[in-house]
């Protein structure tokens, strides 16, 4: 059983459709990239399964299901109880969510005890603990630091450990590597996978560089003016893409080396 599909999914902004019969499933453990030109609906998609679409935005028909819940008709306690332990979010800026005048730790913490309680020292071995394995060398520093002493690959990539505090099973990430350098990016994309080796994290990965998708993804969906154009395995689409469209997203990007 999938762990979350849409089924004939529209969506729209103030009456206006922007997004148009979705149709999609992600498996236990699978990453699915999610790439299209900008506009083209994909932070859309992701939201509308976080009921984060915001003032104006709607599912206008369709269903989004998910432990046989459809997300759409719950309530904000209800998505309270979803949105960060069961389906957890990773943002383009991971940094632009903390505060500055407080220490990473603390910020982490808080975060954490609005969803479980939780002793500030069982937290920090937990967040220690949880760190380390995905592959971070000095945590307590980290969790000592305010967000401006953080690079913005390091803030990103706690964001990508912080998520996972909670221990979802779904990750939604919109653009987790665009406003880092290349040579970060591939930072950022090792932690997510190796949190997927670690703990069968399902994922769903929005970018607009296929090449990012590319390195991570299992499956591939292209996006164009809110529907989906193509979807597939991804070597079936990047090595064959039907469509002249994903043709020129593939060129106009360089794809990241191993
Ligand atoms: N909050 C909003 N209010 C009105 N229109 C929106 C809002 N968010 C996005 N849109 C519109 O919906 C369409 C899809 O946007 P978006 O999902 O952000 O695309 P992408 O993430 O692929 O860049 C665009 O035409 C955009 O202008
Ligand atoms: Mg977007």
């Amino acid at each position: 059983m999938s762990v979350l599909s849409y089924e004939n999914v529209d969506i729209s902004y103030n009456g206006n459709t922007v997004v148009k019969d979705i149709n999609l499933k992600l498996e236990e453990g699978e990453i699915l990239g999610i790439v299209g030109e900008s506009g083209s609906g994909k932070t859309t998609v992701i939201k509308a399964a976080m009921n984060l679409l915001g003032k104006g935005g709607l599912v206008t028909r369709g269903d989004i299901w998910f432990k046989g819940m459809d997300i759409p008709d719950l309530s904000e306690k209800q998505m309270r109880k979803i949105n960060g332990p069961e389906i957890g979010m990773i943002f383009q800026n991971s940094g632009s969510a903390f505060c500055p005048i407080r220490t990473v730790g603390d910020q982490l913490y808080e975060a954490m005890c609005s969803h479980e309680k939780i002793s500030k020292d069982d937290f920090r071995t937990k967040a220690t603990e949880l760190f380390e394995k995905i592959g971070f060398s000095d945590v307590q520093r980290i969790l000592k630091s305010y967000p401006f002493e953080l690079s913005g690959g390091m803030q990103q990539r706690v964001g990508v450990a912080a998520a996972m505090l909670l221990n979802p099973k779904v990750i939604l990430a919109d653009e987790p590597t665009s406003a880092l350098d290349v040579s970060i990016q591939r930072l950022v994309i090792d932690e997510m996978l190796k949190v997927r080796e670690l703990f069968g994290t399902s994922m769903i990965i929005v970018s607009h560089n296929i090449g990012v998708i590319g390195v991570m993804a299992d499956n591939l969906i292209v996006m164009k003016d809110g529907q989906i154009i193509e979807y597939g395995k991804k070597d079936e689409v990047l090595n064959s893409p039907k469509e002249e469209y994903t043709k020129k997203l593939m060129s106009a990007v360089p794809k990241l080396k191993r």
